[in-house]
C-alpha cells in the first residue's frame, strides 16, 4: 500500500541498525521475465518478481500488446505469452511512466512488429535520451519519429522484415544491448553486439535460460553478444533473487551507523552488478557474501553487513558500469568516510533519472560535505564526524537520490527531509518499512 503522505519523508539520526531484511526482486530481472514471458508461447510463471511502479508500467505496456498477465499473490506473476513477433497493435498510448528499461527494451521487441505504437513517459523519462536504441533499431529497419529528434512520447513503427546487424556500443548500457538483441530475436541470421565494457547480463542469460540461441564471446576489447532469430521460446519457471542496488541503501546505513549488524538473503550477486560490494570492501567495510547459489542462472547469495570505520577510495571508470546505479548510495558512505574519494569516469551518470552528478553534488554540500566536479569524476571530502545535515532535499523525484539522503540523515545531527519521495515506490516500493523494520528513524 502506498502510504507517503504528503510525499515527505524525514530520516533521523539513529540507534544501531539489527535485524535480517527481505530485498524486494531485483529491477531489471523483473522487466526482463515479464517481457521474454510475453514472446514465449505458453505459461510463464514468475515468483519474487519486484511490485515497485516500473515494473508495473512493464506489465500494463504487455497487456496492451495483448498479452494475458495475472497476479496470483505477493510475487506471484503468470503470463501466457504470444510468441515471437505475436504482438498485437495497441490501441492507446503506452505510458511507461519513469522507466527507462521498460522504454528501452520495448523499443527493441516492437521493432521486430509490424505496427505503430506511440510510447510516453513522466517528465524525467521524456528529458532521457532515445537516440542510443533510436540508432541501432534503425539500421535494422524499424522507424522513429521522436519528439525534439530523440525524446519521448515517441512513435515507433516495427517491421516484420527486421534485417540483422552488428552494433558496437558507443556507450555502455545495457538497455541499448538488450533493446538490440530483443530485436534480433525476431530477424533472421545472427544479430551481434559489441560492448568494449561488460554490462549487466541479465538478458543474455535470461534469454538462453528461455531456450534462445545465444553466445557470448570475449573478444581483445570485451564482449561479442550473437543472437540468432528464432521462431520460438521455451516457456519456464522464473525465481526474481533481491535486487542488489536496493540492497545498497541498507548496506550503506548499517555500515555508517555504530554497532550496527543486518543480513540480506538471497541477493543477486551477478559479477555486473557488485561492483559497489566491492567498492565498500576496498573502503574497509566490514560485509560477507555466504551462501552463493545458482537460481534460474543466475549467481545469488546472503549477505552479512557490519558497520564498519570507512575510508576514502577511487573508483575506477572500468566499475562503472558494474555499480552504475549504485554512486548516490556510495556517495554517502563517502562522505562519511576518512579522507577523499574520487569516482572516475562517471558522466553517464547525467542521463540517469535526473543528473545524479548535480543531485548528489548540491545535496551534499547542503548538508555540509564538501564536494567537487572535476570533468567525467566526482570528488567527495568525507568526514568520519556526523554531517550537519538539518535541510530539505529537492530529491528531483529520482528514487535513488531520494534513498540516498534519507540514509544519510540516519547518521547526520540534525534530519534530513526529502521533499518528494513517491518516487521510491519505483524501486522499492516497501523501503521506508524495510528500514524501519531494523531500527531506522524515518517517518
Ligand atoms: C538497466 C541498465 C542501466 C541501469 C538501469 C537499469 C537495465 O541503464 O542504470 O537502472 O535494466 O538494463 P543503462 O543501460 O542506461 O546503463
Amino acid at each position: 500500500m502506498k502510504n507517503i503522505e504528503n510525499n515527505r519523508i524525514i530520516s533521523r539520526n539513529s540507534n544501531p541498525l539489527q535485524g535480517t531484511i527481505d530485498i524486494p526482486g531485483d529491477k531489471s530481472i523483473s522487466h526482463r521475465a515479464l517481457m521474454l514471458g510475453a514472446i514465449t508461447i505458453g505459461e510463464t510463471i514468475i515468483t519474487g518478481l519486484l511490485e515497485g511502479d516500473d515494473v508495473q508500467h512493464t506489465v500494463s505496456a504487455l497487456r496492451c500488446f495483448g498479452v494475458k498477465i495475472r497476479r496470483e499473490g505477493f510475487g506471484k506473476w503468470r503470463i501466457n505469452g504470444v510468441g515471437i513477433g505475436g504482438l498485437i497493435s495497441p490501441d492507446k498510448l503506452i505510458d511507461v511512466g519513469n522507466s527507462g528499461t521498460s522504454a528501452r527494451l520495448l523499443c527493441g521487441l516492437l521493432s521486430g512488429h509490424g505496427f505503430s505504437s506511440m510510447v510516453t513517459g513522466d517528465n524525467s523519462l521524456c528529458s532521457r535520451p532515445m537516440v542510443r536504441v533510436i540508432e541501432p533499431l534503425t539500421q535494422m529497419g524499424a522507424t522513429f519519429h521522436a519528439s525534439d529528434g530523440d525524446r519521448l512520447p515517441m512513435t515507433i513503427t516495427g517491421n516484420d522484415n527486421l534485417m540483422p546487424i552488428t552494433y558496437e556500443l558507443p556507450v555502455a548500457s545495457a538497455q541499448v544491448k538488450s533493446a538490440i538483441l530483443l530485436a534480433g530475436l525476431h530477424a533472421p541470421g545472427a544479430t551481434s553486439v559489441i560492448e568494449l565494457r561488460p554490462t549487466r547480463d541479465h538478458t543474455e542469460r535470461m534469454l538462453k535460460y528461455f531456450g534462445a540461441d545465444i553466445t557470448v564471446e570475449e573478444i581483445a576489447a570485451g564482449n561479442k553478444i550473437t543472437i540468432i532469430g528464432q521462431p520460438e521460446l521455451i516457456p519456464t519457471e522464473v525465481t526474481v533473487p533481491g535486487d542488489p542496488s536496493s540492497a545498497a541503501f541498507p548496506v550503506v546505513a548499517a555500515l555508517l551507523i555504530k554497532g550496527s549488524k543486518i543480513k540480506l538473503p538471497g541477493i543477486c550477486k551477478n559479477p555486473n552488478r557488485i561492483g559497489v560490494y566491492t567498492t565498500l570492501l576496498e573502503m574497509g567495510a566490514s560485509l560477507e557474501w555466504k551462501n552463493e547459489r545458482q537460481v534460474g542462472g543466475e549467481t545469488v547469495a546472503d549477505l552479512y553487513v557490519k558497520s564498519s570505520e570507512l575510508n576514502g577510495v577511487t573508483v575506477p571508470a572500468e566499475r562503472a558500469p558494474s555499480m552504475i546505479d549504485e554512486y548516490p548510495a556510495l556517495a554517502m558512505a563517502a562522505a562519511c568516510a576518512s579522507g577523499s574519494s574520487v569516482f572516475c569516469g562517471v558522466g553517464e551518470l547525467r542521463y540517469k533519472e535526473s543528473d545524479r552528478i548535480t543531485a548528489i553534488l548540491s545535496g551534499l554540500t547542503e548538508c555540509g560535505v564538501s564536494a567537487e566536479v572535476d570533468g567525467d569524476s566526482l570528488i567527495i571530502h568525507g568526514s568520519p564526524t556526523e554531517p550537519v545535515g538539518g535541510i530539505t532535499i529537492n530529491a528531483l523525484m529520482d528514487h535513488r537520490i531520494a534513498m540516498s539522503f534519507l540514509v544519510l540523515g540516519l547518521k547526520s545531527k540534525e534530519a534530513i527531509t526529502i521533499d518528494e519521495g513517491s518516487s521510491i515506490y519505483t524501486s522499492f516500493p516497501n523501503f521506508i518499512e524495510i528500514m524501519r523494520g531494523i531500527g531506522a528513524d524515518i517517518s
